[in-house]
């Protein structure tokens, strides 16, 4: 399918990366503000449609699909222009600032009749989906805990989007919904009780913490940041065994450990892996589908609620 960019920034040179490695998938446009940035990424990437005004891209004929990849703190304004076009919309994560902007969005994709989905590129790995089934067969009995860290080291810059509240900044709206999203998968539902705490700098949140309490009785322990680098891995608690999974974010293999053993269950990809999330997408399009069973906009909409809460216990 032909697709088009809404933003050339960080995550849409990466994703290019496995576009150029799906022949059946293009991006045959690009949109963002500065000229000067468009032409750079258009001429990188051989990108023929060249947009500064987002009417035009969403109205581009050669465009199946867009890719809404600007900073979150203008998705909201950015797809009100978008879905007046009708076509899918993919969103980068989070979806809105807000559970009230997530559910704005859903809210008119569902009135339009598009498909939207919340770029959770994480859900769709060979290892997750593999995790999802070993927790729906019961093999290992009911999960209890769920332990995720996504920290990693970045240099403080006040003019990176990371650390500028103006720009949507912060840790556990930005990388913190990774972890959130693994224990909300793992448990099948949202927390009831959430207690957050975060060491912050010009109001953005550079790491923070959460505890989490499942209606079922899971326990989640989650953490998120810019200071200070971390294995980035997640531990599940089951009754019968533990899962230990390394970069949960873009996972390759899990160990998993029981009283037999330890097995090691490999599903390796070509790095980016942006590749399954591009694959679901349009395999939802071509079936007609207006969301992904796999990443409802229901959870997005949650996943959000459960962010503004964590936000409303360290403000
Ligand atoms: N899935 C993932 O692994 C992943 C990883 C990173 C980020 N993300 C998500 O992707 C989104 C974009 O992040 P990024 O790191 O790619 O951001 P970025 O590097 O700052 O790039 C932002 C892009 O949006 C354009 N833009 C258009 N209108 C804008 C406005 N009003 N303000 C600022 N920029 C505007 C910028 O245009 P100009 O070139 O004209 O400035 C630039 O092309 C975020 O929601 C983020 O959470 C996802």
């Amino acid at each position: 399918m032909k697709w088009g960019f809404v933003g050339t920034g960080r995550i849409a040179e990466r994703i290019m990366e496995a576009f150029k490695q799906m022949p059946a998938s293009t991006v045959t446009a690009a949109y963002t503000r500065r000229e000067e940035s468009l032409q750079a990424f258009c001429d990188r990437w051989q990108i023929p449609g060249r947009y500064t005004a987002l009417e035009a891209l969403a109205a581009d004929p050669e465009v199946e699909i867009l890719y809404l990849a600007t900073p979150h703190i203008v998705h909201l304004e950015h797809f009100r222009t978008l879905v007046r076009a009708g076509k899918p919309i993919l969103c980068e994560k989070p979806m809105g600032m807000s559970a009230q902007e997530t559910e704005k969005m859903v809210r008119m994709a569902r009135e339009h009749g598009i498909f939207l989905m919340e770029g959770m590129w994480t859900r769709f790995f060979p290892i997750t989906r593999w995790l999802r089934r070993l927790v729906a067969s019961e093999e290992l009995g009911r999960a209890y805990n769920v332990m995720a860290d996504f920290s990693y080291h970045s240099p403080y810059d006040p003019a990176l989007r990371f650390f500028r509240r103006d720009l949507g900044g912060g840790a556990m709206r930005g990388a913190g919904i990774y972890p959130l999203a693994m224990a909300a998968m793992v448990f099948g539902e949202m927390p009831v009780d959430v207690c957050a705490m975060a060491q912050q700098k010009n109001d953005v949140d550079l790491r923070s913490a959460a505890l989490l309490r499942f209606p079922g009785g899971g326990l989640a322990q989650i953490m998120s940041g810019f200071q200070g680098e971390s294995v980035q891995g997640a531990n599940i608690a089951f009754e019968k065994g533990a899962v230990w999974i390394p970069d949960f974010w873009h996972p390759q293999r899990a160990i998993m450990r029981t009283q037999h053993g330890e097995r090691v269950i490999s599903l390796p990809f070509d790095f980016p892996g942006f590749q399954f999330e591009i694959e679901e997408v349009e395999r939802c399009v071509a079936a007609g589908l207006q969301e992904s069973p796999e990443m409802p906009l229901q959870e997005s909409v949650d996943l959000a609620a459960a962010l503004d809460r964590m936000y409303e216990n360290w403000q």
